[in-house]
């Protein structure tokens, strides 16, 4: 973790990576007599503002659950408002990410969207691709569960093609294949809305993080709160195992 002064107001430690669980947006349009959809597209400006704040904060990778594998058992329009959205903001963001120097990819199974829509993907990828200031991952059609099994069926492959033996499968090898092995670390999970579970999202990834939960409903998740998660981060004491003592500075 790098130590990065006076940027939230404090001199808080910044995670490296923070991932968020962007929850709460039906329950928010629901409240004001809206339909859910709205929520989703007031949510758009949370999105925007948890990228922006990240990268001037220095994180190095801000990882978004947009849409699970479940998500898809929702009513069928909301799904397509949802598939929509996602072109349209993706369409209308990427150049503003590109200029801000952000790496932009998507994690999940991306066989079950449009041809457009994965074409789009693959476009913005591209483009982004070389940018080094901060990775943005955005999770649709995602679940750690899948994400898990896929690396094993990776490993098995390699196994079968007498790459690799049964004896290398270890917690290293098997984390290569996970979404995300790239980056560093996931040092802060976020959940909005509420409600304290992880919905089947970095399984493997999550094994350490700091785990911080609001009561705000995402498009309620402005600047302040996201800062606000960032300051109780970085007061607590991560021990990974060792005791207090042997994880104080001196
Ligand atoms: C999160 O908000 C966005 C997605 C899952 C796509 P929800 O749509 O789950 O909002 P609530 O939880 O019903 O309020
Ligand atoms: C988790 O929210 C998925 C996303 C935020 C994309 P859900 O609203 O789908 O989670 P559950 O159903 O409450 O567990
Ligand atoms: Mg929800």
């Amino acid at each position: 973790m790098s130590n990065h002064e006076a940027t939230t107001g404090l001199t808080d430690i910044i995670p490296q990576h923070i991932a968020i669980i962007m929850d709460g947006n039906g329950r928010w349009a629901q409240q004001q007599g809206k339909s859910r959809v709205v929520g989703h597209k007031a949510g758009v400006e949370s999105v925007r503002s948890c990228v922006t704040t990240a990268r001037k904060l220095g994180v190095k990778a801000l990882t978004l659950f947009a849409f699970s594998s479940e998500n898809w058992q929702r009513p069928e329009k909301e799904v397509s408002v949802l598939m929509d959205l996602f072109m349209f903001v993706l369409t209308r963001e990427v150049k503003r990410l590109h200029k801000n120097d952000i790496k932009f990819q998507v994690i999940g199974d991306l066989s079950r969207f449009s041809e457009k829509l994965q074409k789009k993907i693959a476009q913005s990828q591209q483009l982004t691709e070389h940018n080094t200031g901060m990775v943005l991952s955005v999770a649709a059609n995602y679940g750690g569960r899948w994400d898990i099994v896929n690396a094993a069926k990776k490993l098995s492959q390699q196994v079968i093609a007498n790459e690799l033996t049964v004896d290398d499968i270890n917690e290293n090898s098997l984390h290569q294949h996970t979404c995300l092995a790239t980056l560093p670390e996931l040092d802060l999970l976020v959940r909005t809305g509420g409600d304290y579970r992880i919905s089947n999202f970095l399984l493997w990834q999550a094994a350490y993080a700091e785990l911080y939960f609001t009561d705000t409903l995402w498009p309620d998740f402005d600047e302040q709160q996201f800062k606000k998660s960032i300051s109780i981060f970085s007061q607590r004491e991560r021990r990974f195992g060792l005791t207090g003592e042997q994880v104080k500075p001196n």
